[in-house]
């Protein structure tokens, strides 16, 4: 395995210090949880190993939420990035041929970069809304096609796939005879309401979902990975158990705590969600230096500055990071070029949030005449 830090790690704000910013716009979560709001008393909980395949009640509360789902399918893993590894290389060797959307959160790209694939790239584009192509797809997969990778909500351009569009995907990975990855880590922050769990749809699909994004609490590290396919969860068990045996009991106890009490926990969140949406919107509709393709779900959003404006993209984000200590995940973070940026806007306080924005517009002022 060729493993290399990736651009979005490395610069990550818990990396530079969340204290040392004042408007954080880079996260693609939701506002952080603290531990004494959950009203959760940890004390008698004995620190033993665990079920290798999770705690039995989380499994079940997760398996409840999708079609013919039982508990056995449910794999909960230290996180969705560990849930994607685990996948990554389970299923993938060296040469084997997968597609992977383009842009995408780092590490469905750089896993199967590292184990040596070979890689076709399903793009895009800010012209096309960022929308899933379903014929693009299917022209990118070959008989030898191992996994196809898609995300829903969409990391880092908020964009979705409809119910179709994801029944449409797991027929074509049955007609074709490979799997098919579904993260759905930010699947609970679908404006228009969560779609199907991709693996109550067909033994081919893989769901990966976690608590970091959605319910705000990144720092347990709980994910998971769903499969009806019994092989595959056998041999996905085997790489989580050389890895980690099991999970953290603690981690495990306030993911249960937190999902068995959904109904009282997610609507605050999704409103505060909406609201910071809300207030980008505004603030996009009311300037003209930026673009974007409005997001319909996740946290996140995928601007650009605007084409002919003689904007100096370095100045601008120096500017923006040491004049006004507001910080963007540049477009470099995602492969792309640096004029574009990923805005969250679920995770910022929302004054903070509101004075990031006007901080963009500043410093784009600025590094249009910084020339
Ligand atoms: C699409 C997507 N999947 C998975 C992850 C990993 O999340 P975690 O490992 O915190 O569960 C991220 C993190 O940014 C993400 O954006």
């Amino acid at each position: 395995m060729k493993y290399r830090r990736m651009p979005i790690e490395k610069e990550s704000p818990e990396q530079f210090g969340y204290d040392n910013i004042r408007c954080n716009l880079t996260e693609s979560s939701v506002s952080d949880m603290a531990l004494s709001t959950l009203g959760l008393d940890l004390s008698s909980l004995v620190l033993a190993y665990t079920d290798h395949l999770g705690k039995p009640a989380l499994r079940e509360l997760i398996a409840a939420d999708g079609k013919g789902l039982s508990p056995q399918d449910v794999l909960v893993t230290p996180s969705a990035a560990a849930a994607l590894f685990i996948i990554a290389t389970t299923l993938l060797e060296k040469g084997d041929h997968m597609v992977v959307m383009h842009p995408n959160y780092a590490t469905n790209i750089e896993t199967p970069l590292a184990i040596g694939c070979q890689i076709d790239y399903l793009r895009l584009s800010f012209e096309n809304g960022f929308r899933f192509d379903i014929d693009q797809l299917a022209g990118l997969v070959r008989p030898e096609t191992r996994l196809i990778s898609l995300t829903t909500p969409h990391n880092p351009t908020g964009a979705t796939l409809s119910e179709k569009d994801l029944y449409a995907a797991a027929a074509l990975a049955e007609a074709r005879g490979c799997y098919l990855l579904v993260d759905e880590t930010y699947r609970e922050m679908n404006f228009a309401g969560p779609t199907p769990l991709a693996a109550g749809i067909s033994p081919r699909c893989i769901s990966v979902a976690s608590m970091s994004k959605s319910f705000g609490l990144p720092g347990i590290r709980m994910g998971w990975v769903i499969t009806q396919d019994t092989g595959l969860q056998e041999r996905f068990l085997a790489a989580k158990e050389q890895i980690f045996i099991c999970n953290s009991v603690v981690d495990e106890e306030i993911a249960f705590h937190v999902l068995a009490h959904k109904d009282r926990f997610l609507p605050p969140i999704q409103a505060k969600n909406r609201q910071g949406f809300e207030i980008t919107r505004d603030w996009m509709n009311a300037q003209s230096g930026f673009e974007w393709v409005e997001p319909v779900g996740g946290v996140v959003s995928f601007p650009r500055i605007r084409a002919g404006l003689g904007v100096d993209v370095d100045a601008f984000y120096r500017i923006l990071n040491q004049q006004y200590s507001t910080f963007v995940g540049p477009g470099h973070w995602f492969d792309m070029q640096r004029s574009y940026m990923r805005l969250g806007y679920g995770w910022p306080r929302l004054e903070e949030l509101r004075e990031g924005l006007g901080n963009l517009s500043l410093a784009l002022e600025q590094a249009r005449t910084a020339r």
